[in-house]
């Protein structure tokens, strides 16, 4: 094979695993809105200089496809003279949109009752399954039985943990970096899970975490003020510090604040904008060119924790110990781009974890969402405001009728309780027993409910109290920069 060819195939390769996805989620809307206009050019000219009929419908052909390809990406029919940045309603939409699932930071969709296909998602994003090999190695590596989220397929894809546990074995440290942005006061059950994750793996490893606010990002996308922003931030530091993070071993901050105080953490943004291009992000991310440039820098924002330079307080200094990040999958795009631009700037590229998401109360169609309170179980709400939700809202698997359920049984894989109770039961043979009554029928909806909602309630009011105890005095030691109780 030519070395060019070759050279050629290898840059595609690494185009779909490591950057920007595959097929036409490779290209921009703009990117296909030229080569439309031009493929458009290529067909008229084939027509009137009367080229043989072959080549004329070879070149339709591909038009055709292209027009497919567009309505894809962009949700909008191509239009001559129209270019995509002022036909386009949403330029949130990343160009994730695989047939009927669509991923980004911004948006969870699918019609698939059961959820989005996440096996299907990692082969788009090019990262690996964790399977039950990889459970059986943290297990062995840390000691301690896998945490039901990684024993279940909750945290369900990785990017290089082989290399965290293999350093974890020759006892060198790692950290973890996670984060949320704050959009409003009101978190619900599935901002946890991340959270109660990392909870999981600092106890287990013993090692310092960082966990990133991003105010800035939540004023640049959402239309809040800076003050509102951080005040947020403020208060979800409390609703996450009440998931039981130890003060000694954890870093929160405020990107309003931190990027001011620490010079450090500002080069590192300014390396990763130095070395990620406008055509790139508007790959990943797609941008457009009405979105402020505010938004085309932030993804170096959310970058820059990635690398331990960032906070010198804890790591002394050193740019080499590994990060590790546990988030929900749909913040992929922003650490594909970290993990590119890496090793260009002198830095060990970020493991990572995915979770999968916490499925609203009406169906995995789509994710939990806080600006929709009837698809929520808020941290605030009461023991009352949980019962009637779950009972009003969340989607069953049930049958119509008591005889039909009883005979023909309810499907748990649709079931929003049944998907619940996965994430929040501890017992192992509880949930399975749970699942197979419900499939037989043994187990009526309302039966299944009533679990769930006992199963529930202590976990929220048990996270109201430890709130409660959370004083501004807490959140602020949380929040200085400083040394943590480890020595690098
Ligand atoms: N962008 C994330 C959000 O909107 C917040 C975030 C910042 C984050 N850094 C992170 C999430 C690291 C997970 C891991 O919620």
């Amino acid at each position: 094979m030519k070395i060019k060819e070759l050279s050629k195939q290898v840059l595609t390769k690494l185009k779909m695993t490591d950057c920007l996805g595959d097929g036409a989620g490779d290209m921009t809307p703009m990117d296909l809105y030229e080569k439309l206009t031009s493929q458009g050019d290529t067909v008229r000219t084939l027509k009137t200089e009367k080229a043989a009929k072959a080549d004329i419908d070879a070149a339709v052909q591909l038009l055709l496809k292209l027009k497919v390809d567009y309505k894809q990406v962009t949700g909008q029919d191509y239009k001559t003279g129209c270019p995509p940045s002022e036909c386009v309603v949403s330029q949130d939409n990343g160009p994730a949109a695989d047939g009927e699932d669509m991923v980004d930071p911004w948006n969870v969709s699918t019609t698939n009752a059961k959820g989005v296909d996440y096996d299907k998602l990692i082969v788009r994003f090019g990262s690996s399954k964790i399977d039950q090999e990889l459970v059986d190695r943290i297990e062995r590596v840390s000691g301690q039985k896998a945490h039901r989220f990684l024993r279940r397929g909750i945290f369900f894809s990785h990017r290089d943990m082989h290399q965290v546990l293999d350093a974890y074995e020759k006892n060198k440290s790692f950290y973890l970096y996670t984060g949320r942005g704050p959009s409003s006061d009101a978190l619900h059950m599935g901002h946890l899970i991340p959270f109660i994750f990392t909870k999981w793996l600092q106890d287990t490893f013993d090692i310092p975490l960082v966990i990133q606010l991003t105010d800035d990002e939540k004023y640049l996308w959402k239309d809040l003020s800076l003050e509102d922003c951080h005040r947020y931030t403020m208060e979800n530091a409390k609703d996450i510090i009440a998931c039981g993070f130890d003060i000694n071993k954890t870093f929160i901050f405020s990107d309003l604040d931190y990027m001011g105080a620490s010079p450090d953490f500002y080069r590192n943004v300014v390396k990763v904008q130095k070395h990620v291009t406008f055509n790139q992000v508007k790959g990943i991310f797609g941008f457009g060119d009405s979105d402020c440039i505010g938004k085309i820098a932030f993804p170096a924002i959310q970058a820059a924790p990635s690398f331990s330079s960032s906070f010198p307080q804890i790591f002394k200094g050193r740019k080499d110990v590994q990060c590790l990040i546990p988030c929900a999958i749909d913040q992929d795009p922003y650490f594909r781009m970290t993990r590119d631009v890496a090793p260009r700037i002198g830095y060990p590229k970020p493991a990572l974890l995915h979770s999968t998401f916490f499925p609203a109360l009406q169906g995995a169609q789509t994710k939990m969402s806080a600006s929709d309170a009837n698809s929520s179980i808020f941290l605030t709400d009461t023991p009352k405001q949980i019962k009637n939700k779950v009972n009003k809202h969340a989607f069953s698997g049930g049958k119509d009728t008591v005889e039909e359920h009883r005979k023909y049984g309810g499907n748990p894989d649709v079931d929003v309780s049944f998907m619940y109770l996965t994430f929040f039961l501890e017992d192992d043979e509880q949930l399975e027993k749970i699942r197979q009554d419900y499939a037989s029928g043994a187990l009526l909806t309302g039966e299944l409910k009533k679990r769930l909602i006992e199963t529930l309630q202590p976990l929220i009011t048990s996270h109201q109290e430890r709130r409660k105890q959370v004083t501004e005095e807490t959140v602020k030691q949380f929040m200085t920069p400083r040394p943590l109780n480890y020595s690098f």
